[in-house]
């Protein structure tokens, strides 16, 4: 079988389009270029998700409309099989409701239809570019087949069996973009039946609420004196449910509730995550910026530490202390992703000795995972009044959302091929390393 980026130079392409003339018309489009070599098509999206499955393309071009499974339903199951193939929409639908659900479907991309040739060959190079990290680890894994779920498959039970990966995302300044890349994150790690929790763990100042206009439900503060015995259905009644799906454990709405929580029971949120994280297949993590007990406890327990920084120095001196800190407690390397926040990637030339993502990177001694652009606020906060994620929002070409579904789409890859089990074992030995300090 083949495996995604198998070192060969041309850009694998599967078109999926009921027409004929359609699809014959992009093959000979796609013929005139060196680059691209069409390695099959199908005439449903069934055939589709089939052949997909079977050749492993690195790019499928999939229509909307067609019989015997849309291109929607099928992008879903190929999104969610197989992370590294991208899939551009193709549709004569000038409709942003056909986008948005698109997009939930874990389609990132989008063709009119019938594109014009550049547009056609822009949009292949540039997912095929921004793909390449997805395929580079799914490439270094094993056994990429044993990603493959039968599109046959059944729905997963909610049986407390699923992957139950802990993000947790810090930054050691306010301010600095936790909240928005943590509802961000995990609108896009959401894909059919990925379930997804986000846990707002700023117990006093919690902003998730806010970002996803879910002010008025129940809060962590209803668990906060059941954390020996959580019950998954009593969970469940706490959880408030965004309409894009996502689950959220808020944090109470007065800060001093939070206080008491802290103070009484610091292990709270951890325990409860504990109890809870297998009954979802991400539990995104918003935290405080202290390094208290509270978020302590959550470090020792995430399989991924998302550290963000932004490009100031003392942003930048803090985030290395931390990274020190996470060191000495013998954090594996990998666990933690470093974010570069409100980036500025080509400063100008008066602006010259700015810390640009790459400058943080040699300083920290650590790759950048992804860096988001500087944007302009009033997009963030458009986002936040409508209380949807940044990337919900019908822009894919905007690049603060480009980069956000990158991020998204670099950690499902890197951590849905790894069984949270095999960390563990590693985990015990880091137990009760620093992080206890506090805790006593
Ligand atoms: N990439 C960005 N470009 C511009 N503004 C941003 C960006 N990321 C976040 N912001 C804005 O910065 C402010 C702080 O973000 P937030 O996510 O609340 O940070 P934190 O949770 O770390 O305190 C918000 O007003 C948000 O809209
Ligand atoms: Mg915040």
């Amino acid at each position: 079988m083949k495996r995604p980026d198998d070192g060969s130079d041309s850009i694998t392409i599967i078109l999926v389009d009921d027409i004929q003339d359609a699809r014959d018309g992009i093959q000979r489009l796609l013929s005139f270029e060196q680059d691209f070599k069409v390695v099959g098509t199908a005439e449903n999206g069934r055939q589709g998700v089939a052949l997909v499955q079977e050749l492993q393309p690195d790019i499928v071009i999939m229509d909307i409309n067609m019989p015997d499974m849309d291109g929607l339903e099928a992008a879903s199951r190929i999104t969610k099989a197989l992370p590294f193939v991208g899939v551009i929409m193709m549709s004569v639908q000038d409709d942003s409701d056909y986008m948005q659900r698109a997009m939930l479907a874990g389609a990132r991309f989008f063709l009119s239809k019938p594109p014009s040739t550049d547009q056609l060959y822009g949009t292949i190079r540039n997912v095929y570019e921004q793909y390449a990290p997805i395929r580079e680890r799914f490439r270094r894994m094993n056994d990429p087949s044993a990603m493959l779920m039968d599109p046959a498959d059944e729905k997963r039970p909610d049986d407390g069996t699923r992957a139950g990966h802990v993000i947790v995302v810090y930054s050691p300044a306010g301010g600095t973009g936790c909240t928005t890349i943590a509802t961000n994150l995990a609108s896009g790690l959401m894909k059919e039946d990925i379930k997804t929790l986000v846990v707002d763990a700023d117990l006093e100042f919690g902003d998730v609420g806010t970002f996803l206009d879910l002010r008025s439900q129940s809060t962590i503060s209803e668990l906060a004196d059941k954390t020996d015995d959580l019950d998954a259905e009593y969970f469940d009644s706490v959880v408030a449910t965004h309409n894009s799906g996502i689950r959220v454990l808020l944090s109470p709405s007065l800060p001093n509730v939070g206080a008491d929580i802290r103070e009484l029971n610091p292990d709270a949120v951890s325990a409860i995550i504990e109890q809870i994280r297998y009954y979802y297949d991400f539990v995104v993590v918003d935290t405080s910026h202290n390094i208290d007990a509270v978020v302590a406890g959550l470090l020792e327990l995430a399989t991924k530490i998302v550290v963000v920084v932004t490009p100031t120095l003392p942003a930048i001196k803090n985030v290395k202390l931390v990274l020190d800190l996470l060191e000495k407690s013998n954090v594996n390397k990998e666990k933690v992703a470093l974010v570069v926040n409100k980036a500025i990637e080509n400063p100008s030339r008066h602006q010259r000795a700015h810390p640009t993502p790459d400058r943080i990177s040699n300083y920290l001694k650590m790759d950048v995972t992804a860096s988001i652009p500087l944007t302009d606020e009033y997009f963030i906060l458009n986002a936040i009044n409508k209380g949807v994620p940044v990337i919900a929002m019908r822009d894919p070409n905007k690049p603060i959302v480009k980069r956000l579904l990158e991020l998204s789409d670099t950690l499902y890859g890197s951590m849905m091929g790894t069984l949270v089990e095999d960390q563990e074992t590693e985990k015990s030995k880091e137990r009760r390393g620093l992080f206890s300090f506090g805790k006593s």
